[in-house]
């Protein structure tokens, strides 16, 4: 292709490059991570091969069929299918050929202590490392760890008859928003101490930053610490406002009212600072605990991610509490209504939710459980089987139970038919771990009406 004239805008000029400059690209483990990164990266002009050890997940790709519930990631899933951009594959071989770049976006989940258990990881790099054929560039996605990057490089190193370059870069996609996360973060952050593989990232990421975000290139080292001090950060933030909700509730005040006093605050403001049953998912939880073993190891005693976890902990134990209470500890052959088990809206991940825990409280109680979410159903099911009644519509669950109990803000949960569910349960009895409705409001509608640091009220 002839050089392009320089008199071009920078941004049409960037956008004819491109069209030679697309990366063929393997995303090893097609979870919610590597799956989100593998379409939108396919959406961008690139060729992409999921690498999966679960051939029944890997089957349903190539029909099509997204194995997890995320806004718009079906759409960009068969459209990359459908223009050869994307596929998936159980072939190791075959994926890593295939790549320059192979991210890797396998789980991490928490040992025993909480330590992050790094061992599928270690696996699936050796192997990687054995099947390179060219100079490759090996991409940390997954939350590992300040260390793991360099770690990966000396067990790989002595395996693979090419340079394998490896870079970290941690992903901050939320659940739910997980797809417009990817494709307009708020920054990517890549860890590299090779310049050409720093350079070789900015240039895959750069249809994603056209709102002028930055990609931060830093040490890796770093890059790993900022992705455990980021969601140690927001989980403090959530364990704070849960702290203060518990305190304004034994003082028989309204932690919405507080809350807004010291939102105003440019220093603190009102985001991510909602009192409820506690933070859950795959992330919030074993990050925590894993920066916590991190910080031990170095010789640091971590005092406050502890907490931060305690506080959470016993946050999820509130509601089930709450409950015991109102029933005068005997809860034999009660029913509760659930309304979602997502650990959080729009996902159908269950990983850490604290519904999961209100039902295994209440079923250690001798209650039952009839469970509604708009999604996270099927999941549910695989984990309980029997021991739960499903339902999808969420006014059936209601029927003829003692109370509802709502765990997860889905929108469909915020504006009901109040009438309704008065008429279905027993009596007009809810614990809200959302605090999704207004407590004067609640009380006029006739219930008797819980929720998180805010006073309980009796309706009339
Ligand atoms: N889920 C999130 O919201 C989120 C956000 C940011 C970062 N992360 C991090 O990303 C990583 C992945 O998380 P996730 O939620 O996508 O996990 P996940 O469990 O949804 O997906 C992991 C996938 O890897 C596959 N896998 C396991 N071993 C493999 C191997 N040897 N070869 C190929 N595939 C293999 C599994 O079958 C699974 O499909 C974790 O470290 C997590 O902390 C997750």
């Amino acid at each position: 292709m002839p050089p392009l004239p320089d008199l071009l805008p920078p941004d049409i000029r960037y956008l004819l490059e491109r069209e030679t400059q697309t990366m063929r690209v393997t995303i090893v483990g097609t979870g919610y991570v590597g799956l989100v990164t593998g379409v939108c990266l396919a959406d961008t002009g690139n060729h992409v091969i999921g690498l999966d050890v679960d051939a029944g997940k890997v089957e349903r790709l190539n029909r099509g069929e997204c194995t997890i519930y995320e806004p718009g990631l079906t759409d960009l899933l068969v459209a990359n299918l459908a223009a050869g951009r994307f596929r998936a594959t159980t072939n190791l071989k075959e994926a890593v050929e295939h790549a320059e770049i192979i991210f890797i976006a396998i789980g991490t989940p928490p040992k025993a202590d909480g330590s992050a258990d790094l061992s599928m990881i270690e696996k699936a790099v050796q192997d990687i490392a054995r099947a390179v054929n060219k100079k490759t560039v090996m991409v940390m996605k997954s939350t590992v760890p300040v260390g793991t990057c360099q770690r990966v490089e000396s067990l790989v190193t002595p395996l693979a008859r090419h340079p394998v370059i490896v870079v970290s870069n941690p992903e901050f996609l939320k659940e739910g928003s997980a797809v417009d996360d990817f494709q307009r973060p708020d920054r990517v952050v890549i860890g590299s101490e090779d310049a050409d593989a720093a350079r070789i990232m900015q240039e895959l990421y750069q249809p994603f930053v056209r709102n002028r975000h930055p990609i931060l290139v830093v040490r890796r080292a770093a890059s790993e610490m900022i992705k455990y001090a980021a969601n140690c950060y927001l989980s403090t933030r959530i364990s704070f406002i849960n702290q203060i909700a518990n305190i304004c509730e034994a003082l028989g005040i309204d932690v919405d009212e507080v809350r807004s006093g010291i939102g105003y605050d440019a220093r603190i403001g009102s985001h991510f600072m909602y009192p409820g049953a506690g933070y859950g998912g795959s992330c919030f939880p074993k990050d925590v605990q894993a920066m916590y073993h991190v910080a031990k190891a170095a010789g640091v005693e971590a005092d406050l991610l502890s907490a931060v976890h305690q506080v959470n902990e016993r946050q999820k134990n509130l509601l089930v509490e709450r409950v015991r209470a109102h029933f005068k500890g005997d809860l034999t052959g009660r029913t509760f209504a659930l309304w979602g088990i997502a650990f959080k809206p729009k996902t159908d991940d269950i990983r850490e939710a604290p519904a999961l825990r209100i039902i295994d409280g209440l079923l250690a109680a001798g209650a039952k459980i009839r469970a509604s979410d708009p999604k996270a159903l099927d999941h549910l099911r695989q984990e309980y089987g029997a021991r739960v009644e499903y339902f999808t519509d969420a006014y059936a669950a209601v029927k003829g139970a003692d109370a509802l109990i709502i765990c997860t803000e889905w929108n469909e949960f915020r504006s009901p038919d109040f009438d309704r569910i008065r008429e279905s349960l027993k009596k007009p009895l809810i614990f809200d771990g959302r605090n999704l409705y207004s407590c004067s409001q609640m009380q006029a509608r006739g219930f008797t009406y819980y929720s998180i640091g805010r006073p309980r009220v009796d309706g009339r």
